[in-house]
């Protein structure tokens, strides 16, 4: 995305890829667009197959002591609303809008370092093909992930870290049944969090809480099944659809964040500098907002050579980061069961959840951070 947006700006750039294209555009991730990153998709000119076989969502369903309560988004932001579309998909028309341009997408390079960055001439090496690589350049994108190498590039002098773990993980599947809900069901339950999602309308996406280092050999189909289904039935009788289960995987849970998000020419966008807990499905929409921000501090830069904007890169992103980071931390304690927790606890969560549904101020606040945030 930043690359693309670079590029509707007059600037090149270079991305280097450790994946090969395949990869990157088959491999399952998260699923919701945010209005924000629906509106920048379109802005930019990648609207058309989002408009054609996105899912718009109106608002969700938070589920409690056997009941369903819906928040209308739509109707408590003036009109904003969420869109299912699958990440890899988002992918693949960022590499068919790059390719098609005539952008460079280095796939499969491998052993990339960054260094430089420090002084006015940065350079990205890698191996492709066997062969040794430099890439001189004016500045960096350190778009690679948490596991990536630009964060850990950056002296740790120099870095701040805020991290929390949490006690618990996702056990996360896809399922050949059509969506039984239109819209997503977040089920707060005695014996764990349920997650009802989808990616397409034959594909259901389905989450349960579980312990960090569950084993999946212990999680035959019928178990998930039976376990989906006590966490989320409701008493007027809504449960999932079920369906051959295609993939299982379990996702952990983490908020952290690295300040700054810059040093020098190296510029930290999305996973790269922060993780936020999958509750409330913000990490893809929050590393398009940085490089949003990072793409219009970089055009500014090139055009005038004014670097006011990217010197307050770091600060203009963590404003919102850390919005964004309460928002997920307080979805993933008010719906999650702590085992710390005693039944003070649990009443309190009861209490919160019936706030939450009955209040509009309480709603409204939840509706106008799921939509997303302004960018600035
Ligand atoms: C998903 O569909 O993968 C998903 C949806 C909502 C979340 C997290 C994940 O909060």
């Amino acid at each position: 995305m930043l690359s693309h947006l670079l590029h509707l700006a007059g600037i090149d750039s270079i991305i280097v890829e450790s994946r090969t294209q395949d990869y990157i555009e088959s491999r399952v991730r998260a699923g919701v667009l945010e209005q924000t990153t629906v509106d920048l998709m379109r802005e930019s000119g990648l609207g058309e197959r989002l408009k054609r076989e996105g899912l718009p969502h109106h608002g969700v369903w938070l589920s409690f002591g056997g009941r369903r309560h819906r928040i209308d988004f739509t109707e408590l932001t003036g009109g904003r609303s969420i869109t299912v579309y699958a990440q890899h998909e988002v992918i693949k028309d960022l590499v068919k809008a790059r390719l098609f341009a005539g952008g460079q997408i280095l796939f499969e390079a491998e052993d990339v370092s960054v260094d430089g960055f420090q002084s006015d001439t940065p350079q990205i090496r890698y191996r492709k093909d066997g062969r040794e690589e430099r890439i001189s350049c004016d500045l960096i994108g350190g778009c690679d992930g948490f596991h990536g190498i630009c964060r850990p590039s950056i002296p740790d002098s120099l870095l701040t870290v805020y991290d929390r773990s949490y006690p618990f993980a996702w056990l996360g599947i896809l399922a050949e049944a059509p969506p039984s809900s239109e819209e997503l069901v977040y089920s707060y339950h005695e014996r764990g969090f349920a997650l009802f999602s989808m990616r397409s309308p034959g594909v259901t996406r389905l989450y349960l809480q579980c312990h960090p280092d569950e084993d999946l050999a212990c999680w035959p189909d019928e178990r998930i099944w039976q376990e989906l289904l006590v966490r989320h039935t409701t008493r007027d009788g809504w449960a999932p659809l079920e369906g051959r289960i295609i993939q299982k995987g379990v996702t952990g849970m983490r908020s952290y964040v690295v300040e700054p998000m810059q040093c020098g020419r190296l510029f930290l966008a999305g996973d790269a500098a922060h993780i936020v807990p999958p509750t409330g499905a913000k990490g893809l929409n929050l590393a398009v907002a940085d490089v949003a921000v990072l793409a219009r501090a970089m055009a500014e830069f090139f055009r005038s050579g004014r670097r006011d904007l990217l010197d307050r890169y770091s600060e203009t992103c963590l404003r919102r980061v850390w919005k964004v980071q309460r928002f997920s931390w307080w979805m993933t304690a008010m719906l999650h069961r702590f085992e710390t927790d005693n039944p003070f606890d649990r009443r309190r969560q009861l209490a919160e959840l019936d706030y939450v549904t009955s209040s509009r101020a309480a709603m409204t606040s939840l509706a106008e951070n799921y939509v997303g945030l302004p960018l600035d």
